[in-house]
């Protein structure tokens, strides 16, 4: 399928989300994948002063300043509104004083409950009410996300789930960006592939994997967050 189809086929899906599952919320996470959609439902979905899909970011606090200047940019380049939600002060607080600001190293159990104040409680709050919500997750990026589907009940936070690029590869998400010149975050120009609190996520060297950088310290079956659970079933080789 060449790029103008795959290109044709999100659009549809965006805009069938849009009508057949009002209200629905795109979660923005302002990678690469995200930016193809941002430009993709500024220009084919919403409205000139209506928001058909409300897009939204957690903002976890530990983001990189490059996240921060793409917020900015998108701001001013597409005027569409970005809501951001951040994570309970109180939570953040009691874990921090009990555990120390960079417990994320010190087990997988804190980290995952990091992710889970930072990221998954905020999530909870941003899709209540929502009858859909879309990701950018694509399928070739991990062993956790082969058995996706474009279209599919999440039956973890009790909505639909939209995929709309799962069969994109990289290279046509970075085919589209240069092609529509997409603003996207300055440190994929310096190997950061796939970008997300900035002491959880490194740089990659040309060849490895494109979330290697991202939890570089535990196993590949362990690296998500938590935003998407339940419907991860690892397909393994
Ligand atoms: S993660 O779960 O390991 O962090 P990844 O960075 O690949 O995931 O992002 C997958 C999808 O999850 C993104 O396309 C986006 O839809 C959503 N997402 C991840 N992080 C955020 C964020 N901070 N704000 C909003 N959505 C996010
Ligand atoms: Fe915490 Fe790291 Fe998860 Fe960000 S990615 S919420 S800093 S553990």
């Amino acid at each position: 399928m060449s790029l103008q189809q795959k290109i044709e086929q999100t659009v549809a899906v965006l805009q069938q989300a849009a009508r057949d599952f009002a209200p629905v919320c795109f979660a923005n996470s302002l990678g690469a994948e995200d930016m193809v959609l941002t430009d993709l439902i500024a220009k084919h979905v919403n409205s000139k002063n209506g928001q058909d899909i409300e897009m939204f970011s957690l903002d976890t606090g530990r983001l990189p300043q490059e996240t921060y200047d793409l917020m900015q940019e998108v701001h001013k380049r597409y005027g569409v509104p970005l809501k951001i939600y951040f994570p309970d002060c109180t939570a953040v607080e009691e874990y921090v004083a009990q555990n120390g600001a960079n417990a994320f190293y010190d087990s997988v159990e804190l980290r995952k409950r990091c992710c889970y104040i930072r990221k998954v409680e905020p999530l909870k709050r941003a899709l209540a009410g929502k009858r859909a919500w879309i990701t950018g997750m694509r399928r070739d990026q991990a062993v956790t996300r082969g058995s996706l589907e474009v279209s599919s009940f999440d039956a973890d936070h009790g909505l639909q789930k939209f995929n709309p690029l799962l069969d994109w590869t990289n290279a046509e998400v970075w085919e589209y960006i240069k092609q529509n010149d997409v603003p996207y975050n300055k440190l994929h120009d310096r190997f950061y592939p796939s970008i997300g609190c900035a002491p959880c996520t490194r740089a990659v060297t040309p060849g490895e994997d494109i979330r290697s950088g991202r939890w570089w310290w535990e196993n590949p079956e362990n690296k998500e967050c938590g935003l998407h659970v339940g419907r991860t079933p690892l397909k393994r080789a």
